[in-house]
């Protein structure tokens, strides 16, 4: 990574435990992590490395014990609980393993409620234009395949044009081929359309697509290594 990438957030040792006493679990034991603006990160680690956790940090869905996130000049920790709410609404699209869809609402709908309909009233055409579903929109999730509910859920996360696209194991409820198809997406999302994205995963062959992979044990980081030439997302095979 070249050193004058610019800086989108910045983690300082954050910590974060759960439990008391003998049970006490040191979820985030002193994590620390630039995310550069354009990148594509992966975070790999086994069960329980406490990948989920530092995820809910940055994105604001949780708060750390300890530490500090800043993006742009503002330190997230410090925010009261609607501010939290406030900062997430507006700077962060989230992207989950079962999808998170709302069963009533057609994918047009799922995708509305959390778009800026009033500022930007083309948004959601081209959320749907850009995951290539909008033959679907007026679909309900049930009559969806997985894949394309996965691409739902990134319309959804994309809807409000976000800073950071945050996508925990985006392709862990999908069969191969539309794992690989989400992957290929998400890396177009990088490539074409500016955006960051971190992924998580246990699927160590997907780091090879991206610019940097984190690897995590125990709540912490372990290494961190850098992709010079990451391979196309329609080339990995795991
Ligand atoms: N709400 C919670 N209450 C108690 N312990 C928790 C909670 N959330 C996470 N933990 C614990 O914190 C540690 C890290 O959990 P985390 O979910 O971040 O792991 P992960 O790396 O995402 O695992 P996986 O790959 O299985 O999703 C684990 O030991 C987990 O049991
Ligand atoms: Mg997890």
């Amino acid at each position: 990574m070249e050193a004058e990438r610019k800086i989108l957030m910045e983690a300082c040792d954050l910590w974060k435990s759960y439990g008391k006493g003998d049970v006490k679990i040191d979820a985030l034991a002193g994590v620390s992590l630039d995310i550069y603006d354009g990148e594509l990160l992966t975070i790999l680690g086994s069960s329980g490395s406490g990948k989920s956790t530092l995820l809910n940090a940055l994105g604001g869905m949780d708060k750390p014990d300890k530490g500090s996130i800043l993006i742009g000049g503002k330190d997230i920790c410090k925010l009261n609980d609607r501010g939290l709410t406030d900062f997430r609404r507006k700077n962060i699209g989230f992207v989950f393993q079962s999808f998170n869809l709302i069963a009533e609402l057609t994918a047009k709908e799922n995708v509305a409620l959390t778009a800026d309909v009033v500022h930007s009233p083309g948004i959601v055409d081209e959320v749907f234009e850009i995951v290539g579903l909008k033959e679907k929109m007026n679909s309900y999730p049930s009559q969806l395949s997985g894949g394309q509910q996965q691409r739902v859920s990134i319309a959804r996360g994309l809807a409000k044009d976000p800073e950071l696209l945050l996508c925990d194991e985006p392709t862990g409820a999908l069969d191969y081929e539309t794992g690989k198809q989400i992957l290929v997406e998400l890396e177009r999302l990088v490539r074409e359309h500016g955006k960051t994205v971190v992924i998580v995963t246990h699927t160590q062959e997907i780091g090879k697509m991206s610019d940097r992979i984190i690897k995590m044990r125990n709540g912490r980081i372990t290494r961190i290594t850098v992709n010079e030439k990451p391979v196309s997302a329609s080339e990995i095979e795991w």
